[in-house]
């Protein structure tokens, strides 16, 4: 195929030996299927920053520590410096939280440098050694959305043990893998500490993972994991695999059964909703 403006520089410098085929536009950035030697690699080059979608990035920004104070006023004031700048941090964000999440035995593409602006890394492969569907693509049993959820929820707290929240955690930037979930896109990382929209994020996070495996398993729809793990990361009592319950505030009434069947049939309501609104967003960002 044509070889993409943003891989040239990588196939004359040799670090690419071919460039197989486009993987997938998004909205941050297109990934290519491309070739290292012997092995099969994911090429991730970022597009411009003024094609990708700009409001989501203050939210993201805050606490964003950047090295100098005219890198400082520069962001504020969109100077060409400083769109320049934003872009550098933003493509870095990513790099840095994938060597940082592997680092910690989070379950990310293993990343194979970063040159000229493309992210190599790992590509995850299905059974078939194709290019893995995402969470999306696929349909879960009963059991399977239990230990997927369970498997996840234990993922965001390794990651929020090191301090980062993925940001736009969803069942389309989760791959299903030949040996398990493999979570990726993670240019919006954000370090919890600093940022007064941390926990807002984090409840996101995980609150999209819950509505979409409660829609094949609806008990997990009552659950209150975001509250759960963000009393514990404030108490500095979060750990890499500790149980959770996903029950945040007891009440010592007896159980009610219809009670909580009616409010697992609202939150899966509600859930059936947020899924369209997401589904929607993805579908806009993809045109
Ligand atoms: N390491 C990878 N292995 C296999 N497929 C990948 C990998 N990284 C990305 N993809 C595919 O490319 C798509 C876009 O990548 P993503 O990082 O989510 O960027 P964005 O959503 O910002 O465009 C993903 O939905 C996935 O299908
Ligand atoms: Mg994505």
């Amino acid at each position: 195929m044509k070889i993409p403006k943003g891989l040239q520089p990588l196939i004359d410098d040799g670090i690419v030996d071919a460039v197989i085929r486009p993987l997938k536009s998004g909205k941050e950035a297109s990934v290519y299927l491309v070739r290292c030697g012997n092995q099969i690699r994911c090429a991730k080059v970022y597009k411009a920053l003024e094609q990708r979608s700009f409001h989501k990035l203050a939210e993201y920004q805050e606490g964003r520590k950047t090295r100098n104070s005219r890198d400082q006023r520069a962001m504020g004031k969109r100077s060409r410096h400083g769109r320049n700048v934003e872009q550098e941090a933003w493509k870095n964000a990513e790099v840095d939280a994938l060597y940082r999440l592997d680092a910690a035995g989070v379950r990310v593409p293993k990343p194979h440098g970063y040159v000229d602006g493309v992210l190599l890394m790992e590509m995850v492969a299905d059974a078939e050694g194709d290019a893995a569907p995402r969470l999306n693509d696929v349909e879960p049993g009963a059991e399977e959305a239990r230990a997927w959820h369970g498997f996840l929820m234990d993922q965001i707290v390794r990651m929020l043990c090191i301090g980062l929240i993925h940001g736009d955690l969803s069942e389309f930037n989760v791959l299903v893998g030949r040996d398990g979930l493999v979570i990726i896109d993670l240019p919006q990382a954000v370090n919890a500490a600093g940022n007064n929209n941390a926990f807002r994020m984090l409840e996101r996070d995980v609150n999209n993972i819950r509505d979409y495996c409660g829609r094949f398993a609806p008990e997990l729809l009552a659950t209150q994991y975001a509250h759960e793990i963000w009393e514990h990361f404030k108490n500095s009592g979060l750990r890499p695999g500790m149980a959770l319950t996903g029950i945040f505030a007891h009440d010592d009434t007896p159980a009610d059964v219809d009670a909580v069947m009616l409010q697992i049939e609202e939150a899966r309501k509600e859930a059936e909703i947020r899924q369209r609104g997401r589904e929607e967003a993805e579908r806009g960002a993809a045109e």
